[in-house]
């Protein structure tokens, strides 16, 4: 049967992951989790782009193989999704065999059909891109900063009829408007192909660039970067076996708006159609984290900031919180240690942080450790039932449109409103009440605790850790079915766990940890 089958960009193997890498995987790693709460059946594929000019350059300058190089790196990234409960089920290296072999077979099918050729090639080539690039891409007579060193270079390499497929390409884009989210990045790859396309160079001679695949028709070339690094999409989920279907189309592809157009909108779509296969349903455009300045974040820059610093001090679960509440899929944002401080206290530490440790304080002092009925004694417990249950229906429409900074605002809507209910009850005077008192006392902290299952059940995309450990205190056990996700009795005569503080305050003030040298 087919699965829902999510991917995100594979990360260069040249440096550490940092605060972009990890930000795409949670991202994926929420909607995966979303969707799987919504009971589809999910394969999440991450991975890593090992070959090209960087890592040869990169090993080079250290000394060191390549191979051994990248398998360093692709430690370094998966122990990275591992502390971020990053739980992506397939993790590809392009270094691999079973990679390596379908990139070898593709290239083998398209020269069969003729969509690959022979010529010689003199133009201009941007080092750090690893492309050649062309006149208009200069910006007020300036090349842009992201090409690095641009030299002019003469080479004979293959090609790959690119420019027979633009018609086909534009219809496709015209007749499927939701193909590229957010859909104003639809209109401008458009805009793009109203320029005529060139042919796409795929090779690179060995005497320039070794670390690649070898052309499986002249062992005197391996195959340009992109072109290996795309087939990862579905080198990893077994094109060419019964498998395959199972998975292709993908559903969802995660990438940065950086590598849009051409490689994802273009490049992509036509490899896939030369050799028989549909696009993916949805590629999903996230945009860049900014550091201060408004520069984008990156290794090149050395502005990045190191993910696994912040989940260390602070756990991985209010990191996630952070980057998803704080952007805005699709748009850019910006990266502070105060912004994630600001958002840390109010959110984290004070409103979810105080209705847990309140309740978890009352039910053990009024209740000897056992959860209530949450009886309706009146409108606060109707209001907040209610307001409960349009929460659920609201945080999954936004998981659905990848809104988890609209869905974790409504979750935290909720989380405030039974901190006034439980400031407008106050249970801790009723406690000095007679019998009568003492019933709504008890109600007040059945419905305070079954507010905050909802809640934590809703936080289980975002903050899968933190969720859990928040039920198992209240004596819950997590359902993981939004579609069972209903206001009821279930905590009624639990014990409660063990008390512990999920989110303690953060003294320091300001700036202490950003930025970081990358
Ligand atoms: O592009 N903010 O790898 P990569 C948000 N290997 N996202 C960012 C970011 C930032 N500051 N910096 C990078 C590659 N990213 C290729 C992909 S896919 C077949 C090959 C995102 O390590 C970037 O947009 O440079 C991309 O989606 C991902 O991180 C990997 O970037
Ligand atoms: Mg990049």
């Amino acid at each position: 049967m087919k699965c829902f089958f999510l991917t995100t960009a594979i990360d260069y193997a040249n440096g550490s992951p940092h605060l972009g890498h990890a930000y795409e995987k949670i991202l994926a790693d929420a909607v995966v989790r979303s969707k799987r709460l919504e009971g589809v059946p999910c394969h999440f594929l991450t991975g890593l782009d090992e070959h090209g000019q960087k890592v040869q350059e990169t090993a080079e300058r250290l000394g060191r193989d390549p191979q051994l190089l990248c398998d360093g790196t692709a430690e370094e990234f998966k122990s990275m999704c591992g502390h971020m409960k990053i739980a992506y089920d397939d993790y590809v290296r392009t270094t691999e065999p079973r990679h390596k072999k379908v990139v070898q077979d593709i290239l083998r099918l398209l020269s069969e059909k003729e969509e690959i050729y022979k010529a010689a090639y003199c133009g201009l080539y941007s080092v750090r891109a690893e492309r050649f690039v062309q006149e208009k891409d200069r910006i007020n007579g300036r090349w842009p900063e992201d090409f690095g060193e641009v030299v002019e270079l003469r080479e004979e390499n293959y090609f790959f009829r690119l420019s027979k497929y633009q018609d086909w390409l534009v219809d496709f884009l015209q007749k499927n408007s939701d193909f590229i989210y957010p859909a104003y990045r639809q209109k401008q790859v458009l805009e793009f192909l109203k320029e005529p396309l060139n042919d796409l160079c795929i090779s690179r001679p060995k005497s320039r660039l070794r670390w690649g695949i070898e052309l499986p028709i002249d062992r005197d070339y391996v195959t340009y970067v992109w072109f290996d690094a795309l087939i990862n999409y579905i080198s990893a989920v077994g094109y060419g076996t019964e498998n395959f279907t199972n998975f292709w189309p993908a559903d969802v592809q995660v990438i940065g708006k950086d590598i849009l157009a051409p490689a994802h909108a273009v490049y992509w779509p036509i490899m896939l159609h030369a050799i028989g296969l549909p696009p993916p349903r949805r590629l999903l455009v996230h945009g860049w984290w900014l550091a201060k300045g408004g520069a984008k974040m990156s290794k090149s820059e050395g502005n990045a900031i190191r993910p696994m610093d912040y989940a260390d001090a602070y756990g991985p679960d209010a990191f996630r919180y952070f980057v998803l509440r704080e952007m805005n899929v699709g748009q850019d944002s910006n990266f502070s240690h105060a912004l994630f401080v600001a958002r840390y206290r109010s959110d984290l530490a004070n409103d979810l942080g105080n209705l847990l440790s309140r309740l978890m304080s009352m039910l053990d002092r009024y209740c000897g450790g056992i959860v209530p009925l949450p009886e309706v004694c009146d409108d606060p417990e109707k209001e907040l039932k209610a307001l409960a249950e349009e929460v659920i229906g609201k945080v999954r429409k936004h998981c659905e449109a990848y809104d988890f900074s609209g869905a974790l605002e409504e979750v935290l809507s909720l989380v405030r409103a039974g901190n006034r209910y439980l400031e407008c009850r106050e249970p801790w005077k009723l406690a000095k009440g007679g019998p009568a008192a003492q019933k709504i006392l008890r109600a007040c902290l059945g419905n305070g605790a079954e507010c905050l299952r909802i809640g934590a059940e809703l936080l289980f995309p975002a903050m899968p850790a933190a969720a859990e450990k928040m039920l198992s205190q209240l004596g819950a056990e997590r359902i993981g079915d939004w579609l069972a996700l209903a206001w009821g009795d279930s905590l009624t005569g639990r014990k409660i766990g063990e008390r512990t503080i999920l989110f303690p305050p953060i003294e320091e003030e300001g700036d202490a940890l950003s930025p970081l040298p990358a």
